[in-house]
């Protein structure tokens, strides 16, 4: 896979995103679907984007004991979900767990549809952006700065053979030159320089997240409450893409 826009379908029912789909004409962005929208409409979800011809990015982000964890990735693997999450927290011996539940729902994938296509990545979201060092200093009681501590998680999830993190835009490039290049870096926070920020925080603009490399920008907003959601996904793409 290579670098791409995706748009974050913070919808509650597939309703609302099928129409918001169809503004796209023979276009097939590539999307993610979070908590709400899969416990709202569940796996079927998955599989009526896939029939459409999107990428999806099914963004649940298991925490779990290995055992669990692994099961749920063979479930998401069977669906033929392009890129999937759990949190580093759980530990390499869950990322480790959960990687070999989805290697084997993709090989099975494989048979059922009698081709190989694409091997989904398993990334690990490190800490959420939302959790500031203050709360995970005095509530987690993990003592160490916010910076240290995203930049040894995405080292243990390249360890346990994951493809690449979650992570904010500013953080792409530490990581990189940490885990390698070839350690894929997903970033959401991304604003376009004339847009609201709304509750985020540390934005960056799609020509930013290129210049720092970020392999895939997710960007829900700036596209979704768009008036033209269509012009505003392809001024994504020009400034990520180029
Ligand atoms: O609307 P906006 O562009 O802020 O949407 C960003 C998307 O990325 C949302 O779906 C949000 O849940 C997700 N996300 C995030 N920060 C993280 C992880 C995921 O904003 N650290």
């Amino acid at each position: 896979m290579g670098k791409d826009v995706i748009i974050a379908c913070d919808f509650s029912s597939k309703r609302e995103t099928i129409d918001f789909l169809e503004k796209f004409g023979e276009l097939r962005p590539f999307v993610k679907i979070g908590m709400e929208l899969y416990y709202a409409e569940g796996p079927e979800m998955v599989r009526e984007l896939k029939a459409r011809g999107h990428k999806v990015f099914v963004d649940l982000k298991v925490h779990d004991i290995p055992n669990t964890a692994a099961s749920a990735m063979r479930v998401l693997g069977g669906l033929g979900a392009d890129i999937v999450n759990v949190h580093a927290a759980g530990t390499k011996r869950m990322m480790e767990a959960a990687k070999a539940g989805l290697e084997e729902a993709y090989e099975s994938f494989c048979e059922r549809e009698g081709k190989r296509g694409e091997k989904p990545l398993l990334i690990a979201v490190t800490q959420l952006t939302s959790t500031d060092e203050e709360a995970m200093q005095h509530e987690l009681l993990i003592e160490k700065p916010l910076v240290d501590v995203v930049l040894h998680y995405a080292k243990m999830t390249r360890d346990s053979g994951l493809d690449g993190v979650v992570c904010s835009a500013q953080e792409a490039e530490g990581i990189h030159d940490a885990c390698g290049e070839n350690f894929v870096t997903v970033t959401p926070g991304i604003r376009f320089a004339d847009s609201q920020k709304g509750d985020q925080r540390r934005v960056m603009t799609p020509a930013e997240a290129k210049k720092i490399g970020s392999d895939y920008i997710v960007v829900g907003r700036p596209i979704t409450q768009a008036e033209d959601v269509v012009s505003a996904y392809e001024r994504c793409c020009r400034e990520f893409i180029g």
